[in-house]
């Protein structure tokens, strides 16, 4: 009789080396696999060609970082984002006035939804989706809102390597119709004719790591090209529940004045809205980024 379990090890056997020193900052990882918090370091003052280096380098190594207690200013944060790229204007959602690249990130009891609350890469339905998304919140509720983030380099590594040949040169269809259409009008934003869409790889490589990271979620994702829709939406399926495991993740404990940094290439992103009655507040800057491959 064959065994019902199988003992093998940890489902995803995670090694890495420690990583070089720094220097100029501290970084305290969240857990082996994903998160860091960084310290050492105030945002509100020029940043040093060797700061960017070693926050760009926490963020290759980590895929999202953590800043605490900071006190910057609009142009302070969208200064942090262009150091990184182009910023990136969401198509449907609110910006402060005059300041597009600017999102408002609001939800209070009036609100008829949050933002983020389900599974996803930042606009993946976009043909160049944003490379990375600089959250800072200035009003947190007393206790909730905590930002979930998954390790797509994990969820692809901890793929079998018969399911890792299935979807190797695979594509699939992000579309931001369902997520974007009306969602937006309690902010008073009306509805485009049309929201992006974009052909990705299921499977992408990181063009700073090089690594591979799984590029399908529940939010965008519709369907993979090339196979019939059944088959599609039992392997979309997989798929998302399989990125969805916690072994994957880490979860954020926002406070007042913490900023999220997270790389859309190889991390997916989910935030709870727990804590109605109360405000979550804040702004997001998203840096530009390049066409999956
Ligand atoms: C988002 O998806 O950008 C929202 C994340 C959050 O509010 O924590």
């Amino acid at each position: 009789m064959s065994a019902m379990r199988d003992y093998s090890g940890p489902r995803y056997k995670h090694s890495s080396d420690d990583p070089a020193p720094y220097d100029t900052i501290t970084v305290d990882k969240l857990t082996p696999i994903i998160g860091a918090e960084i310290g050492g370091i105030d945002l509100a003052q020029p940043l040093g060609n060797q700061t960017f280096e070693e926050i760009h380098r926490a963020l290759a190594e980590n895929q999202v970082i953590f800043f605490r207690d900071q006190h910057i200013t609009d142009e302070q944060h969208l200064e942090f984002g262009r150091k990184f790229g182009k910023l990136h204007i969401h198509p449907a959602a609110p910006h402060e006035p005059g300041h597009p690249e600017l999102m408002i990130i609001h939800a209070d009891k009036d609100s008829p939804r949050a933002n983020g609350e389900f599974w996803h890469s930042d606009v993946s339905c976009d043909v160049e989706p944003p490379m990375g998304s600089i959250l800072y919140i200035r009003t947190c509720p007393p206790r909730g809102g905590d930002t979930l983030f998954a390790s797509m380099y994990a969820a692809y590594e901890a793929l079998s390597d018969r399911m890792k040949r299935y979807v190797e040169g695979l594509t699939a269809i992000h579309d931001g119709e369902d997520q974007y259409r009306g969602t937006y009008a309690n902010f008073g934003i009306a509805d485009k004719p049309n929201y992006p869409r974009a052909e990705h790889p299921v499977v992408r490589t990181h063009p700073v790591t090089g690594r591979k990271a799984l590029y399908v979620n529940r939010g965008f994702t519709r369907r993979i090209v090339g196979v019939p829709p059944d088959e599609s939406s039992a392997i979309l399926n997989f798929l998302w529940n399989h990125a969805e495991n916690p072994l994957f993740q880490c979860r954020f404990r926002w406070q007042k004045n913490s900023i999220a940094f997270w790389d859309n290439r190889c991390a997916q992103h989910r935030a709870m809205w727990d804590y109605w009655p109360h405000t979550r507040s804040g702004h997001r800057v998203t840096v530009q980024g390049d066409r999956p491959v």
